[in-house]
């Protein structure tokens, strides 16, 4: 993508998430704002939740300055990734897709073309703001569903959330946290873990399709590879694209899928 092309789609996603309410902000005004809207200490209220186990403050938690940034960078890469792929009329599935916020710019940005957008998370609260959004955005080319990573997929109703071309996963998948959680507890054990939850999450993809894990701390996945490849699951790349000031790298793992 030329440069004049980079920044016309720079400006699209701005816009697009100042008109959801997502405006670039610091952790002292995520912080107050997050108390304004839920009349609740933001200590007391982080020790009892995950940001992302309530739906109604989840956007808000986007805007802070490293969410924020990171979200447009993600969206940039997969707009590039989708424009490069060689099957014209995908169908692409957002796996843990929260209030939709990705999929919602995607589809939005492919308004007139044929691919059909799918999102699914386990929170029927995030399902339900998804939906919502799409409406408010008279998007007709994207669908949601209410699923689990690792429980519905020989669930005969999630059949519509299953072969798909292309699934990206941006963060859902608790790959980071499960690390952090994990510091004593083998290597070995956390590969395994690891390996497993993306497998699962891939085994929606066709054969021939692609996956995105993204919103991946490391660059490495060298030890993941031999249990992966177990499951028809084929490394292709891993891109960095994003940096936070403090140094932390945020990558795309692309994998093929053949079975
Ligand atoms: C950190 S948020 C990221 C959401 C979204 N992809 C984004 O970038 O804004 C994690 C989301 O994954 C969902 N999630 C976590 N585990 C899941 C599972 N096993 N199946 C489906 N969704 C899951 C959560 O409900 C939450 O909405």
């Amino acid at each position: 993508m030329n440069n004049e092309n980079n920044n016309i789609l720079d400006q699209r996603i701005r816009e697009y998430l100042a008109q959801n309410g997502i405006a670039e902000l610091s952790r002292e005004e995520v912080k107050n704002k997050i108390e304004c809207l839920s009349g609740m200490d933001f200590l007391e209220l982080k020790n009892r939740f995950q940001v992302h186990e309530l739906p109604d403050f989840y956007e808000i938690g986007q805007s802070g300055r490293d969410n924020y940034n990171y979200r447009i960078a993600f969206l940039k890469w997969m707009v590039n990734f989708i424009d490069s792929y060689p099957i014209g009329d995908c169908s692409i599935l957002d796996s843990g897709c929260a209030t939709g916020l990705d999929l919602c710019f995607l589809a939005g940005h492919y308004k007139d073309r044929d691919k059909i957008f799918k999102g699914y998370d386990k929170q029927e609260g995030m399902i339900f703001l998804a939906k919502e959004k799409a409406k408010r955005l008279s998007l007709k080319n994207v669908e949601f569903y209410v699923s689990d990573h690792d429980l519905d997929i020989v669930n005969p109703d999630s059949s519509e959330i299953c072969s798909v071309d292309v699934l990206y996963n941006n963060n859902s998948l608790g790959l980071p946290e499960m690390r952090a959680e994990n510091k004593t507890e083998a290597v070995e054990e956390i590969d395994r873990v690891q390996a497993s939850r993306i497998a699962n999450v891939l085994s929606r993809v066709k054969s021939g399709g692609t996956g995105i894990i993204g919103g991946v701390y490391t660059g490495k996945v060298d030890s993941l590879l031999p249990r992966l490849e177990n499951r028809g699951i084929v490394y292709v790349r891993g891109e960095k694209i994003f940096n936070t000031p403090l140094g932390l790298e945020y990558f795309n793992q692309v994998f093929e899928i053949h079975r």
